[in-house]
């Protein structure tokens, strides 16, 4: 049988870092009750595109498998903060890398989605349509979010990261999953004016409001995440006990706990590293892999469990056993523009152009 192991990694993190400090100087909040109630000590700002943080994690996930562009036969990008409808992004990484003969296409499943599309990648591998793909996660939230509103704006960043999948006959890579979707409860989680839905509204592409039920988005994702995971560990007839690590989609520190306690997986072995970026849906699990194999956490041979939720409210737990190399076979000199602004710059200049969109709109 074909497996599809995962042969590179690779994430970008945008420089400008926004703390909870900052952050109260622009809202109502404080540091105390955002880690307390999150985790979260602090989030990445982007002073570039997501096509740029995509093609840098991009480049590093290439030089970590050692493989061209060229060589790439799909990309598949996942992420909901899209620069555009059309052209797809998948495209633009195909052009930047020049994976000239590579199909390419977008999964849009919130925080999933990066999840999903290694569901997807995968599945091509196995059935022989495709031998190299490339899996990309990653969002750019900072445009799109109000901030002005506490209840979310402090919840999430901008990041990046992206593995590559090589067809292999060895009994590696995604393993087993589980996905699934609360449909009836998708009104939890809406941005209105994030898509073309708006367009003939009146409603300005950039003029944002979230509507967002955290507490009943919580209650969803710890059952979504708990029950996914046992079931794609029973297609193996494994159990949480067989799992090395976890890596979960990174949203709140309580989230993460309560999932851990539902699979019964210890919290040593868990990966945490929501203090230091926030949610970047679907770039956190993808991120969080890459430092789990930077930090020495992934040993050759673990069985990894990727647990996620998002917008929908999508669902998933993902089974990957990992092959024998754990360091990546080379490095890139790639790397983003340098920047000049703060986090904090970088923020007020998003608002104050949404104040411009605002002033614009039809009364
Ligand atoms: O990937 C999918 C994305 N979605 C999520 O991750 C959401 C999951 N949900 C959560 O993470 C949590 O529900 C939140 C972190 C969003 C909220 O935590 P909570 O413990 O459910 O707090 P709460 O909504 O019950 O709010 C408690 C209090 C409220 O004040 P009162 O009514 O008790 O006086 C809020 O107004 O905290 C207040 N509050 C804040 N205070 C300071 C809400 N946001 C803030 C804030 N700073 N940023």
């Amino acid at each position: 049988m074909t497996n599809a192991a995962i042969t590179g990694w690779g994430k970008c993190l945008p420089p400008a870092v926004l703390s909870n400090r900052d952050l109260a100087t622009l809202m109502d909040t404080s540091d105390d009750w955002i880690v307390s109630r999150t985790g979260i000590r602090e989030r990445r700002i982007s002073h570039v595109t997501l096509g740029d943080l995509a093609y840098v994690a991009s480049a590093r996930a290439l030089a970590a498998a050692g493989l061209q562009g060229s060589e790439i036969d799909l990309i598949v990008f996942g992420t909901c903060s899209h620069e555009d409808q059309v052209p797809n992004m998948a495209s633009g990484v195909q052009l930047r890398i020049g994976a000239a003969t590579a199909a390419a296409m977008d999964i849009n499943t919130a925080c999933t989605s990066f999840l999903y599309g290694l569901s997807c990648a995968t599945a091509l591998i196995r059935t022989g349509v495709v031998r190299n793909a490339l899996v990309i996660g990653a969002e750019l939230i900072s445009p799109f979010m109000d901030w002005t509103d506490r209840d979310v704006a402090v919840l999430f960043g901008d990041g990046a990261a992206a593995v590559v999948l090589t067809a292999t006959t060895r009994e590696e890579g995604l393993l087993a999953e589980q996905l699934g979707c609360y449909a009836d409860a998708r009104e939890t989680l809406r941005v209105h004016g994030m898509g073309g839905r708006y367009a003939n509204r009146g409603i300005l592409y950039g003029s944002v409001r979230w509507q967002f039920e955290g507490q009943e988005i919580f209650k969803r994702a710890v059952h979504g995440m708990g029950a996914a995971s046992e079931s794609a560990l029973g297609k193996l007839g494994l159990k949480a006990e067989d799992v090395n690590l976890a890596v979960p989609h990174q949203a709140n520190l309580r989230i993460i706990e309560a999932v851990a306690k539902r699979t019964r997986v210890p919290l040593d072995r868990v990966y945490i590293n929501i203090q230091r970026y926030g949610n970047m849906s679907a770039a956190t699990v993808p991120v969080a892999l890459c430092e789990a194999l930077e930090e020495g956490r992934v040993k050759p041979g673990a069985l990894l469990l990727m647990p996620g939720f998002g917008g929908g409210l999508s669902y998933c737990a993902h089974v990957v056993r990992w092959g024998e190399r754990t360091s990546p076979r080379g490095e890139t000199k790639v790397d983003l523009p340098p920047n000049e602004r703060s986090a904090l710059q970088i923020v007020r200049d998003v608002m104050e152009a949404k104040k411009v969109l605002t002033n614009q709109e039809p009364s």
